[in-house]
């Protein structure tokens, strides 16, 4: 199937069965090991996210998006699984999943799994019986095993760079004793990629999608997903240095977004579909463009992608239009929603990325010697205002846990604390992702700020993170917490999820204002007040007097 070039508009909608729940709601991520602790170790768990359930109730969040928690040696937090359908000793038992399932599902609130088909990790018993077997059997043929090049096959296959440093190929000491083959690996070498030609890899991956919808996962975000397929050959590609490693700013990339990925969608959809409840796909897609990215949620592909684009332009206010307006033509054109994100464990955290004076470097993270380190008091400024601009548009947005706390990114984290593979990778020339995955503060007196018991904590907490602990914000009506309470409260009680946006002129370039139903919403973007508008005042990211609205402000006024 091809883009079609009519919009199809509510037609290709239509043929969707059940709610749709997912073409508006808004989704909270929870990074397990960083959100609560219930078992001491220093490490989040899920009874430790059961027992915030209710918070994330008041907080007024529709899903619950879960890292990966499933069996796994914890290389890459988890993004390495050695056991698909168990969960982690770390985290805890299939039981406490049930739990929490429960716990969420009683409250209305649904549960999306992690899912992570483009590599297992090296401890996974298929990858254990390919290094068992012999060059060319069938237990190496669900891995990308290759000989190499040179004379005696001691260079790697190709050229192709890790996404976290270094070589994308590691090679392997046969079962005799002798230098082998090589294998790929686009992440790290704990993370062998499988062979997505292979039907036996197909057949696996339905039958871990079928053991959790079992068990009542209401759907799955799906790791790497314009990852699964190479190009065939495996063509030597020599990427640009300035694009992300993740492929977000090249097309042509003989390992990402590939024809034949689509496929793979179809047939997971058509087991989403054997399903009650409306059970959803939303695709980790890291693409060029809105236009390539909006090719994974055709009518029987998935039902969401991570609007990347959005996530990665700065505060700008002509070009914030711009992506906006590709998103709500491009994926309402394949019957699709829109999403919006502004964090995720892997990027830097809004609260300092949009106040960075230096490029941002994505997932190379920034650290101690970063240049133009966002000044702070500035950067959550901006981070409030952002959100609810987020927040105001129709379709379905993720909030990243802390978030509604107003975190910023841990820039100081010292080296031996560091965990992301990035890190290690690069002898630490890039920081990573470590910064963004600070655990939880709760509670501003306790230790470790309430995230664990023991006060212990996998990542150090930043002293100054008390004033930000959650039990100093719930009462507090100026709180970031307050703001995304009432922006989730007003969200749902004008369905902006549902609405249209429509952009109203004449407030200067610096200013992003439109109208979604009864709902105005205006943005200063730009550096001088401008005047506001007539209309109620529903919610305002910093307080506004006189009928201005300073820089770097946010509002929702009624005005029907
Ligand atoms: C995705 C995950 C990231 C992980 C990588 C490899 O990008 O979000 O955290 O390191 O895939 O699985």
């Amino acid at each position: 199937m091809t883009l079609p070039d009519t919009l199809p508009g509510t037609a290709a909608a239509d043929s969707r069965p059940g709610s749709q729940w997912w073409r508006t709601a808004v989704i909270y991520q929870i990074y397990p090991r960083s959100f609560a602790d219930a078992s001491g170790d220093g490490v989040g768990d899920l009874p430790g996210v059961t027992s915030h359930i209710d918070d994330l109730k008041t907080l007024g969040v529709d899903a619950i998006w879960l890292s990966p928690f499933q069996r796994s040696p914890q290389k890459d937090a988890g993004y390495d699984v050695s056991d698909y359908c168990d969960v982690d000793p770390l985290f805890g038992t299939l039981a406490d999943f049930d739990d929490l399932i429960e716990a969420a599902h009683s409250r209305g609130i649904r549960i999306i799994a992690d899912l992570v088909p483009n590599h297992s990790s090296d401890q996974h018993v298929w990858f254990q019986q390919a290094l068992a077997a012999a060059p060319g059997s069938p237990e190496r043929a669900r891995y990308i095993f290759r000989d190499g090049k040179g004379e005696n096959g001691e260079l790697p296959p190709n050229n192709w760079e890790s996404v976290f440093g270094g070589p994308a190929w590691t090679r392997v000491t046969e079962p005799d004793g002798t230098p082998g083959q090589w294998y790929l690996h686009l992440f790290d070498s704990s993370q062998p990629d499988f062979d997505w030609s292979n039907p036996v890899v197909h057949e696996e991956f339905r039958r871990i999608l079928r053991f959790w919808l079992d068990r009542g996962v209401d759907g799955f975000r799906v790791d790497v997903a314009h990852g699964l397929v190479k190009a065939p050959g495996l063509p030597d590609y020599t990427p640009d240095p300035h694009a992300g490693s993740m492929g977000g700013e090249e097309a042509d990339v003989p390992y990402w977004g590939q024809e034949g990925v689509h496929d793979i969608y179809r047939d997971w959809n058509r087991v989403l579909a054997e399903y009650d409840g409306d059970r959803a796909l939303c695709a980790e897609a890291w693409l060029p463009t809105v236009d390539m990215t909006a090719k994974w949620v055709r009518p029987d592909e998935m039902h969401q992608a991570f609007n990347f684009a959005y996530l990665e332009t700065p505060w700008n206010a002509a070009e914030l239009r711009a992506v906006i307006d590709e998103s709500l033509r491009a994926y309402p054109a394949v019957g699709a929603p829109s999403t919006w994100v502004l964090s995720n464990h892997d990027v830097v955290r809004h609260a300092s990325r949009l106040a960075l004076t230096a490029e941002n470097p994505q997932g190379h993270g920034i650290g101690p010697d970063s240049p133009g380190k966002p000044e702070p008091v500035l950067g959550l400024r901006r981070a409030r205002a952002a959100s609810a601009v987020m927040l105001a548009l129709p379709g379905s947005a993720y909030i990243y846990q802390g978030e509604e706390l107003g975190l910023p990114e841990v820039i100081d984290l010292p080296g031996d604390a560091r965990q992301d593979p990035t890190w290690f990778r690069t002898e630490g020339e890039r920081y990573g992702r470590d910064g963004c995955r600070v655990p939880i503060p709760w509670d501003a007196d306790a230790p470790a700020y309430g995230f664990s018991p023991t006060g212990q904590s996998w990542l150090p907490q930043p002293a100054e993170w008390a004033t930000l602990a959650r039990d100093r914000q719930v009462g507090d009506a100026d709180s970031t917490l307050s703001l995304y309470r009432s922006l989730l409260a007003e969200r749902r009680a004008h369905a902006l999820g549902a609405g249209t946006l429509r952009w109203i002129d004449g407030f200067g370039d610096d200013v992003l204002a439109f109208t979604n139903g009864d709902v105005t919403v205006v943005s200063n973007i730009g550096s001088e007040p401008v005047a506001l508008p007539a209309g109620d005042l529903l919610v305002a990211s910093e307080p506004v007097t006189d009928g201005m609205l300073p820089a770097d402000v946010t509002v929702w006024l009624r005005t029907a």
